[in-house]
């Protein structure tokens, strides 16, 4: 069993708090995702677990043996940085095998294991070459390679693809994920870029100011957010939200806002009356809104864009609140400035409370 428990683990800086009470099981052959914007912690959280910063409370339990005091070098984890820290003087070769010849492993099993990860990562005709002489998905590989070699308990990544351009990011993307799935290695890896998280992660845990907010699968954190910073944090174009009051016309519970009154599915309406909100947030998707006469919210359309895919219609409502539409590219879009009416499928809607920031949960 290799995985990863993080208990009440926290780490300040003085006065700044980067990681506030964290508490986290990774589990064996998990790939885990560490998601959130720039300075929630995420760095921070891997520095831990590798043994390079000291938790300033807590416990970190790496295959069921406690960390503390236990230097990075008898850790058994491989980290990646984006920057890959290969040994400019050493050939791909000597790089690989470095961190079998410090530890002492000797020649013949040395040669044994450079060769299985130089084939699972294809790089068998780069050996000779120096870093210098690499591209950087090839110095990436390198570093992957590096990081397998001695079969850690766990691999720690930070942000490795981010100097990669797209087209490479995804395709590294997908070599990485199969990579994990044959070796099967349990994996933290560190990003803010959502796309990243949900098609590579098992698991997504969103962090923001150094608190965790959600911990779920990615289809799950999409679909049920828990909060509504991880609701506008995950999705591009971002999840709508419009604030509102909810008020009872007739023996229904509708959301009232300056633009309308939209009605709530029943269960959620339930579920908000039982935990007492009155100022909510509705949330709801861009491509779960639909412009049509039937619709609950007035809006003007400000602008239209076209991504070749789909549309993006970018509407305004009453009090200013900006919304968007997404449509397929199919469909004629609404003309700029025209007046028109939205409605949202009432099952995907999402409902906050403005207070706590927290999803109501029918
Ligand atoms: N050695 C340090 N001394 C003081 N503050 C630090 C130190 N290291 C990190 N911090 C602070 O802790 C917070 C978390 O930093 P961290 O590097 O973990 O963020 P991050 O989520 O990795 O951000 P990014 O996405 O930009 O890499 C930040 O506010 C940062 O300024
Ligand atoms: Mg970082």
């Amino acid at each position: 069993m290799s995985g990863v428990v993080l208990e009440g683990v926290a780490k300040r800086f003085g006065s700044v708090v980067a990681v506030d009470d964290m508490t986290l099981e990774i589990h064996d052959q998990e790939f885990l995702v560490l998601l959130g914007p720039s300075g929630c912690g995420k760095s921070t959280v891997l520095r831990m677990i590798a043994g390079l910063e000291d938790p300033t409370e807590g416990t970190i339990r790496i295959g069921a043996r406690n960390m503390t005091d236990v230097e990075p070098k008898d850790r058994d984890v491989a980290m990646v940085f984006k920057s890959y820290a290969l040994y400019p003087h050493m050939t791909v070769e000597r790089n690989i095998e470095f961190p079998l010849k410090s530890r002492n492993v000797p020649k013949e099993e040395r040669r044994t294991l450079v060769a299985a990860a130089v084939s699972s990562l294809g790089l068998d005709d780069l050996l000779g070459r120096k870093p210098s002489e690499l591209s950087g998905g090839q110095r990436q590989r390198v570093a992957l390679a590096r990081a397998i070699v001695r079969r850690p308990e766990a691999y720690l990544k930070d942000e490795p693809h981010s100097n990669l351009d797209a087209k490479l990011r995804e395709q590294t993307r997908a070599e990485l994920v199969e990579l994990q799935r044959r070796l099967a290695a349990t994996v933290i890896y560190v990003t803010h870029d959502q796309v990243e998280a949900m098609t590579m992660g098992d698991r997504i845990a969103i962090m923001e100011a150094g608190v965790l907010q959600q911990v779920d699968a990615p289809q799950r954190v999409y679909a049920e957010p828990a909060n509504l910073f991880v609701a506008r944090f995950i999705g591009n174009p971002p999840m709508n939200t419009i604030t509102g009051t909810l008020a009872r016309v007739g023996d229904e519970l509708v959301m009232r806002t300056e633009a309308g009154a939209a009605p709530l599915p029943a269960d959620v309406a339930a579920a908000a009356q039982r935990d007492g909100v009155e100022r909510a947030v509705l949330g709801v998707r861009p491509e779960h809104l639909v412009i049509g006469s039937e619709g609950a919210l007035d809006a003007k359309v400000t602008v239209v864009e076209s991504l070749g895919h789909e549309l993006h219609v970018i509407c305004h409502l009453a009090d200013g609140e900006m919304i968007i539409v997404r449509q397929a590219a199919d469909v004629t879009p609404p003309s700029v400035g025209s007046t028109v009416r939205i409605a949202a499928a009432a099952e995907h809607l999402h409902l906050f409370d403005a207070e706590t920031e927290l999803r109501v949960k029918p």
